[in-house]
């Protein structure tokens, strides 16, 4: 099979997972599954976010948790950012890696960060420049590149809109958000071939809820397609305040399972992982959707 043998994989249960999840989690939880997380391997965990501690209060102690976390180590601990407020707090924080945000659906955008596409293009070239100031690293996501909770399907000449901004105002990669859930491998190709026609795949990342349980058949078509970045969420954690319906990101020990047994190297050790995510397992008040760690628990339990 024609796939790459080495994959990257972005970690965004403490970011993706927790804002989504209703528990009260102490920071003091956070910091430790974030540092099991490294621990296992993962090289970028995408730890917290700086949006309005209002919307989203799960993360309100973002400025908590990074300064519990190693910011000069080898993982790195990227953090989602809105506004030039989100901005701000990020660089008050010393964080070295940010990402910003925007979608393919206005009504989404609207709903979520209360700015048009064209609006939060305009944040993120603010967001852009003061980065370069402070040497942080930007990477980008555009949602509901593959459907929308308010508009239904997206035109893939839309996404490829968005994501050329994006890269112009020099994000090193754009990952690609099917925010609810609804891609299937057919559409995945459809997108995915007209963006690599004008954009180099290690450009790109894929970014799939796996909702309706398309994920693993996505990611697959993606890796046969040549993107080598991929995120995903420990257990499976999470979903989208903003999305209703959405579930989890695809679950990381679904992906590394998949992967290692194909012979794509990830780096992660599947035995440490499923440690990360028993531990925030436990405050959880439902099981976890992740298949293999369901499995894995059912063995650990015997
Ligand atoms: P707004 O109300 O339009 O903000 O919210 P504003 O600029 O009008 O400011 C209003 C007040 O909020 C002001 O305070 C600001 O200072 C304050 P006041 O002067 O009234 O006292 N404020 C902030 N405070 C703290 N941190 C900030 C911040 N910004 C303004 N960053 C905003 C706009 C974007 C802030 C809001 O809509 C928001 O926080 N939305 C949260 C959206 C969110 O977190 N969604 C989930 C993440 S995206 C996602 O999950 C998708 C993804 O995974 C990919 C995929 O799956 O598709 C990435
Ligand atoms: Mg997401």
């Amino acid at each position: 099979m024609n796939v790459p043998k080495k994959v990257t994989l972005v970690e965004v249960g403490p970011r993706d997972g927790l804002q989504n999840e209703p528990e009260a989690i102490s920071t003091a939880t956070k910091v430790t599954f974030i540092k099991k997380l490294a621990e296992a391997g993962l090289p970028i965990i995408e730890c917290t976010s700086f949006v309005h501690p209002k919307w989203v209060p799960q993360l309100a102690d973002a400025a908590d948790v990074l300064a519990e976390l190693d910011l000069q180590g080898e993982a790195r601990f990227p953090v989602l950012v809105p506004n030039m407020k989100g901005m701000q707090r990020a660089i008050d924080s010393g964080v070295k890696e940010i990402a910003v945000f925007t979608a393919a659906s206005e009504t989404f955008n609207k709903k979520n960060i209360n700015m048009s596409i064209d609006e939060s293009l305009q944040a993120v070239a603010e967001i852009m420049q003061s980065a370069q100031q402070h040497d942080i690293k930007v990477r980008a996501y555009v949602s509901t590149c593959f459907g929308c909770p308010y508009e239904g399907t997206i035109p893939a000449e839309k996404v490829l809109a968005v994501v050329q901004k994006l890269l112009a105002l020099r994000a090193y990669e754009v990952s690609l958000g099917d925010t609810i859930g609804v891609a299937n491998p057919q559409q995945v190709e459809h997108v995915l071939s007209l963006l690599l026609a004008s954009t180099p795949a290690e450009q790109l990342a894929v970014h799939f809820h796996d909702t309706r349980g398309t994920a693993l058949a996505n990611i697959l078509t993606s890796l046969q397609l040549g993107i080598t970045t991929i995120d995903s969420s420990a257990g499976g954690l999470g979903g989208c305040p903003y999305a209703p319906g959405a579930a989890g990101n695809v679950a990381t020990e679904d992906v590394v399972f998949m992967l290692e047994g194909m012979g794509i190297e990830t780096g992660v050790n599947l035995e440490k992982l499923v440690d990360a995510t028993q531990l925030i397992a436990q405050s959880i008040d439902r099981p976890l959707p992740g298949k293999y760690f369901q499995a894995a628990m059912a063995q650990r339990n015997k």
